[in-house]
């Protein structure tokens, strides 16, 4: 079957075969490399989209399911000039090691302070809570979202 949806602002179509992911069909189909294939459990968020407003694990998404719905990635989020300010609160505070987490985390933080313009450190935690870094110990990403309105604790 095809699967008809909006992917960053733009319609897209892509073949689905069976139970592919969400998270499978952006990659491979589409070549929307931002979001990570890391664990494929819903455990990491490296797979972090957002579906009709909606933060999802897209490892976790069916493709099919995905049938007239406006997703956004990684890649919807900055312009062809400039980073989108989380990006570039995450470059200034030294927010990203090797970057495999990144995608995820921005996507995330986006949704965050979209929903909730300056939480304070737990709201922060919490809505980050199920993006996993293997790299960083979360203080620098914590002070990039503090940054963009974040309250301190
Ligand atoms: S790859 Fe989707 S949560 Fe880890
Ligand atoms: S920067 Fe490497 S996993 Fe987060």
């Amino acid at each position: 079957m095809n699967v008809h949806f909006t992917v960053n602002g733009e319609e897209r179509e892509a073949a689905v075969q069976g139970p592919e992911s969400l998270l499978f069909v952006l990659r491979e189909r589409l070549g929307l490399l931002g979001a990570k294939d890391a664990c494929e459990q819903g455990e990491c968020g490296s797979c972090t989209v957002i579906v009709d407003g909606d933060l999802v694990c897209s490892c976790l998404v069916m493709a099919a399911d995905a049938e007239g719905t406006e997703v956004l990635t990684v890649e919807g989020l900055a312009t062809e000039d400039e980073l989108h300010p989380v990006q570039q609160a995450f470059v200034e505070h030294g927010a990203v090691q090797c970057g495999f987490c990144t995608p995820g985390f921005v996507v995330a933080t986006a949704h965050l302070l979209e929903h909730q313009p300056a939480p304070t450190e737990p709201e922060i935690r919490e809505a980050l809570s199920g993006n996993i870094c293997r790299c960083t110990g979360y203080g620098a990403l914590l002070r990039a979202v503090q940054s963009m309105g974040g309250a301190s604790p």
